[in-house]
Order: structure tokens, then sequence, then C-alpha cells
């Protein structure tokens, strides 16, 4: 079996179903329920003996160790993370503490774990590390795409602490020779994408005639990645990856943020119109930039697809048309995750 980190969020959720539907192989979840793990992403895996959840902390190092011992996984990949940019502006604490503490003490408990292991168990054991293109830091509109070699300069707490959480990583296998994987992945968007991130914020405002707001100029440009395609990158790299290797992950889609709101109102003006026949479009509006926004990032994902065979199946017109659509027919999962702490959230970042 293999242990996942993470696995009610965003990302490490789709991982969970994508495994679980391809392969029999059973998935530890080890998630601590933060306001961004939500049980209602896994609701479909109810029944399924080989999904099994613990609510629990990376940065229990004991607990970690229990269930390493206890159910000897062939691998552990970590997701588990505070993975939200502007909430690390307002408060970077969280933040040193689960990304850097807890990577920390995961790291630890795996090594122990690790060292007992022997023969055939301890060579194909791998650590996998799940993280960003954020601590490359910022491109300017001429600058080449990051590359794995592309060193590493972090501006936001956010990105420092994954920073951080990576150089850890490394040490752990260029020291210890833990076998670690680790993936630096753009922007992904798609099903079950906490509302707090810029494609399923401006979906569901736009859906409840609020205003879509613009951080700055709107310029600012990202590389969208459907989140089934970095899963599948996962499963590719936990699979064949070289161990003390990293990898860009990224689906060659830079867009600015304005052109990207622009095509979500036009799916919208289209699968959804609104009821007063304007466009949903005329919702947009410009408020203050975020501190220290990063202006570009973009991911040369070319070591993937030569050592890996790795390669986007989606395109970003193909992706975020399932996306709009995945929010439409899932008023149900999103009314549940809008409730109470999520609007505490919204007041504090956009004011009233
Ligand atoms: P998310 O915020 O949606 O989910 C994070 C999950 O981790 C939640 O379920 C939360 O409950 C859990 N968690 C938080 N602290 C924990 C702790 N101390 N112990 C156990 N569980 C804890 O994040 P996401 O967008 O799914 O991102 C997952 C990972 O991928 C993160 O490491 C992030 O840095 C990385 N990443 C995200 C993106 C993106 O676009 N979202 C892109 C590249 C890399
Ligand atoms: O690049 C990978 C990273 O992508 C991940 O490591 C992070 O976990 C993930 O949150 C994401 O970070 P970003 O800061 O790029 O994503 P976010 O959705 O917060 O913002 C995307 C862009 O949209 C960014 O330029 C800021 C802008 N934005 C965002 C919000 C929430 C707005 O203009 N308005 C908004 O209300």
């Amino acid at each position: 079996m293999i242990l996942v980190t993470g696995g009610a969020g965003f990302i490490g959720g789709n991982f969970v179903l994508d495994w679980l539907a391809g392969s029999n192989e059973p998935v530890i979840n080890l998630d601590k329920l933060t306001y961004a793990g939500n049980l209602d992403t896994l609701a479909s895996l109810k029944d399924v003996p080989r999904h099994l959840f613990v609510r629990g902390d990376i940065c229990d190092r004991e607990l970690v160790a229990r269930l390493l011992a206890e159910h000897k996984p062939r691998a552990v990949i970590n997701f588990a993370a505070e993975s939200h940019v502007d909430r690390s502006i307002h408060g970077p604490g969280e933040f040193i503490q689960t990304n850097v503490v807890g990577t920390f003490n995961l790291l630890e408990a795996v090594r122990g774990y690790w060292n007992e292991l022997s023969g055939e168990a301890k060579q194909t054991f791998r650590f996998l590390h799940v993280s960003t293109d954020e601590v490359y830091g910022t491109l300017s509109p001429d600058d080449a795409p990051f590359a794995e070699t592309h060193p590493y300069e972090p501006n936001s707490p956010y990105s420092a602490s994954k920073a951080a959480s990576d150089h850890l990583v490394r040490a752990w296998h260029h020291t210890y020779g833990l076998p670690v994987l680790t993936t630096n992945c753009s922007n992904n968007y798609g099903p079950y994408h906490f509302p707090e991130k810029l494609i399923p914020l401006m979906i569901l405002n736009a859906l409840a005639g609020k205003l879509l707001p613009i951080y700055g100029d709107g310029q600012q440009v990202r590389d969208w990645l459907y989140v089934k395609d970095h899963c599948a990158a996962i499963r590719r790299v936990l699979e064949a990856g070289t161990p003390g290797e990293t990898y860009n992950v990224g689906g060659w889609n830079e867009k600015p943020n304005l052109e990207v709101i622009h095509t979500i109102c036009t799916i919208l003006d289209e699968l959804k119109p609104r009821a007063d026949g304007k466009r949903y479009a005329s919702q947009i509006t410009f408020v203050q930039d975020r501190s220290g926004h990063d202006r570009r990032y973009a991911i040369d994902a070319r070591k993937l697809e030569r050592e890996l065979g790795w390669k986007p199946a989606e395109t970003f017109d193909s992706g975020i048309r399932k996306t709009v659509a995945w929010y439409l027919d899932n008023q149900d999962w999103v009314r549940n995750v809008t409730s109470g702490a999520y609007r505490d959230w919204v007041a504090t970042q956009y004011g009233a």
C-alpha cells in the first residue's frame, strides 16, 4: 500500500480518487482536515475498504511512525501543506509549522521506518514530495521557463516555506540516502479546488452575482495544468523517477489572469447565461494587488517528458470547460465547503 498525506485537499483528493479508480493497491490517507481539507471530496470512497482515512498531523512524528510500522507502505507521497499565498501573507506561522516543521517530522519518521527495511522493500521504497514552481521566484516576460536547474528565489512566505521543505528533502537524500523524489508543479485547476484560489473563486463569484476581484492590472502570468494531469505525472514519477532527482511539471499553458477570467466568463455566458442578459465579464473589478506578487511563472517540463514520457492530456481550453461544468454540476460540494470559516476568510481578504 501507499501512504498519502493531505489527501483530503484539492490535489491530494484528486490523486487518491484517481489512484483507487485505477489500481487495487490500498491507500492510507493522513490528513489534519484544516479548513482546506474536505471529507466531502472523498465521499465516494465511504464504502471502499482500500481507502483508510486517518485524521492527523504530519507534525506528529509518533503517529506517522506508528502508521508506517503498522501498514508498511511501499511509498509515502507528501501533499500535506498550507498552500494559499494570500493566507501566508496574513499569517505565515502555520506555513512554517506544517510546510517546514511538518516535512522535517515526516522525513524523520520515514527515515526511521526505511532504515529498518531490508532487501527489496528497502531498495524500492520511495518518498515523493509534492512541491511548487513558486520556489523558483518570478520571471520577466522574455525569460526562459523554469528548468530544474533554476536557482531557488522564493518571494512569499508560502514559497519560502515550500523551498525550505524541498531543501530538507534533498538533504535527507544526500546525507542519509533516503530514496526521495521531488516534483515542482505549476498552477493546478479542476474539480474539488477550494474556492479561495483564483479559478474556483471566479466561477462561484460570477454565479453568485458578486464582483470578480482582479489583483493589480491582471497581467500576471500563470502556467495552468489540469489537476488530473498533475496526478498522472506524480504516478509516473513514483513509478520510474530516479531517487534524488527533481521533476518540473507544467501544462505549457501560460495565461495572464485577465484572460483566464474572460475565458471563464465566456463559458458561463454559454452554459448558464445571466438572467438579466448581461455578460459575466461586467462583474470584473480591479482591486489592490497582492504584496510581493510574482509577475510570471512558466515551467519547462521537458525533462519529465524526455526521461519518463509524461505529457499533459488536457489543453487549457478542454480543462477549463470541464472545470466550469464540474462546478455547475456540484453545487452541494460547493455549499458545504463555503460555509463557516470560508466566509470569515473572504471578509478578511476582500472586505465587505
Ligand atoms: P490544499 O490546501 O487544497 O490541501 C492541503 C491538504 O493538506 C488539506 O487537506 C489539509 O487538511 C492538509 N493538511 C494541511 N496541514 C496538514 C498537516 N499539518 N498535517 C496533515 N495534513 C495537513 O492544497 P493543494 O492545492 O491540494 O496542494 C497540495 C500540495 O501540492 C501542496 O504541497 C502544494 O504546495 C502543492 N502544489 C499545489 C499547487 C496548486 O496549484 N494548488 C501547485 C503545485 C504544487
Ligand atoms: O504555481 C503553483 C502555485 O499555484 C501553488 O504552489 C499554490 O499552492 C497555488 O495556490 C497557486 O498559487 P497562486 O498564488 O498562483 O494561485 P492563486 O489562485 O491564489 O492566484 C492565481 C493568480 O490570480 C495570482 O496571480 C493572483 C491572482 N488572483 C488571485 C485571487 C485569489 C487575483 O487576481 N484575484 C484573486 O482574488
